[in-house]
This record gives C-alpha cells, sequence and structure tokens, in this order.
C-alpha cells in the first residue's frame, strides 16, 4: 500500500498510481546549494527568482523574489534595465510547469531576462519542454536524479525521472553555464547543427 508520505516523496516528478492530485504537494521542492551555486557562477548574479518563498531564498539568495503571494504569472517581470538574470525551478504540479514556461518565455520577449537557468525535469516528450528548448542556448541533462531539499531542510530522494538544466542568453554565459554544469551531465548545445 502506498502511505501518504511516499506519495508526497514521489510527487515532485511523476505521480503514483492512485494517488489523488490533492495528495501531491509538488511546488515546494527546493533546489540545492550546489546547483544553485553553479547557476549563479554561470550567470555571473541571480537578480529574479520569479518561484520562491522567504525559506527558499535563503539558498537561492535571489536579490528580488516573487512569491505565490505575488502571483509571478500575472505579473511584470521586470527587475532591471537591460534584463535581469533569473533563475526558476516553477512548481511542477497540475499544468503549473506549462504556464510557468509561458511566463518565463513572455518576459524573454519583453527584454526583462538578459540571462536565464531554468531546472524542470527532462520532459522532452512534452509541449512545454518543446517550446524551452527551443528558445535555450544551451542545455544539460543530469546524469543522476536530483534530491531536492524540502521544507523542513531534509534531502528527499525517490525521483522517478533525472532533471533538465536550460540556459538561456548570450554566448559567453553559455560557455560559463557548460564549465560549471558540466559536472552533473550531459552539456549540449543549441546551436550544433547538422
Ligand atoms: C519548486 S519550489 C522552488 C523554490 C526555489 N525557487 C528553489 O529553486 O529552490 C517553487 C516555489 O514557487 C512558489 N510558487 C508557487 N506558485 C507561485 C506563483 N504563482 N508565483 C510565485 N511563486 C509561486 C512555491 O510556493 C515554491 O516556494
Amino acid at each position: 500500500m502506498t502511505t501518504t508520505a511516499a506519495v508526497n516523496r514521489l510527487a515532485y516528478i511523476g505521480s503514483v498510481p492512485g494517488s489523488k492530485a490533492a495528495d501531491r504537494d509538488s511546488d515546494s521542492w527546493y533546489t540545492p546549494q550546489e546547483y544553485i551555486e553553479a547557476a549563479r557562477a554561470a550567470m555571473g548574479s541571480i537578480d529574479l527568482d520569479p518561484f520562491s518563498s522567504v525559506l527558499a531564498n535563503a539558498t537561492v539568495k535571489a536579490h528580488q523574489i516573487f512569491t505565490i503571494d505575488d502571483d509571478s504569472l500575472s505579473c511584470d517581470w521586470f527587475v532591471k534595465p537591460g534584463g535581469a538574470c533569473v533563475w526558476m525551478n516553477p512548481p511542477y504540479s497540475g499544468s503549473l510547469v506549462g504556464k510557468a514556461s509561458d511566463a518565463f518565455i513572455r518576459a524573454l520577449d519583453a527584454g526583462h531576462i538578459r540571462r536565464g537557468v531554468i531546472l524542470v525535469n527532462n520532459a522532452t516528450d512534452t509541449k512545454w519542454f518543446k517550446k524551452l528548448r527551443e528558445r535555450c542556448t544551451a542545455a544539460c541533462f543530469t546524469d543522476h536524479r536530483i534530491s531536492f531539499g524540502s521544507p523542513d531542510g531534509k534531502r528527499v530522494s525517490g525521483n522517478t525521472r533525472g532533471q533538465c538544466f536550460l540556459y538561456f542568453g548570450d554566448v559567453e554565459g553559455a560557455r560559463q553555464f557548460a564549465a560549471n554544469f558540466n559536472q552533473f551531465g550531459w552539456v549540449v548545445s543549441s546551436s550544433w547543427s547538422f
């Protein structure tokens, strides 16, 4: 029998047969420090984390955050002239990851993002992933499943999928992205052509 704890542990990246959406808390899994520092090194800074909380930002240390109360799906992502360096690990529940991807692309098109790193599941079979990978400059497909942090500070295992980091921005940033994310998996450039 599947326990509630097991459902919650697995919910981040997949569903458990027979579980109800209401059982799943896939919105509050935090990115471990090592990946945040790699993103900061790749971009030079983290100006904005559009899907965050005060607790999550103790690790991310973004200059500005949007929380669920701000609702970044409907607010303007302008932070600084010339565009911000944006870290995004969106909520994965329901259709939120697709809506978050659309919000990121809108902000990119509006010139509000100079550089960006997104962390999502390696879901190459989804429409939202296709939209992101068509716009990114480089990507890193992890060679492991990330043990995310829970709000009580513990690392959680039990992921059923690998993840992908997508980099958006200039080529110099992409070089930095490759140098810092090589340690986590397979880095590819979207400028490869055949
Ligand atoms: C997967 S966690 C990631 C937290 C942090 N960005 C990180 O990388 O560790 C997603 C966060 O987004 C917040 N969130 C959910 N919906 C939101 C919304 N509409 N606007 C802003 N934040 C939201 C959740 O409360 C949660 O803290």
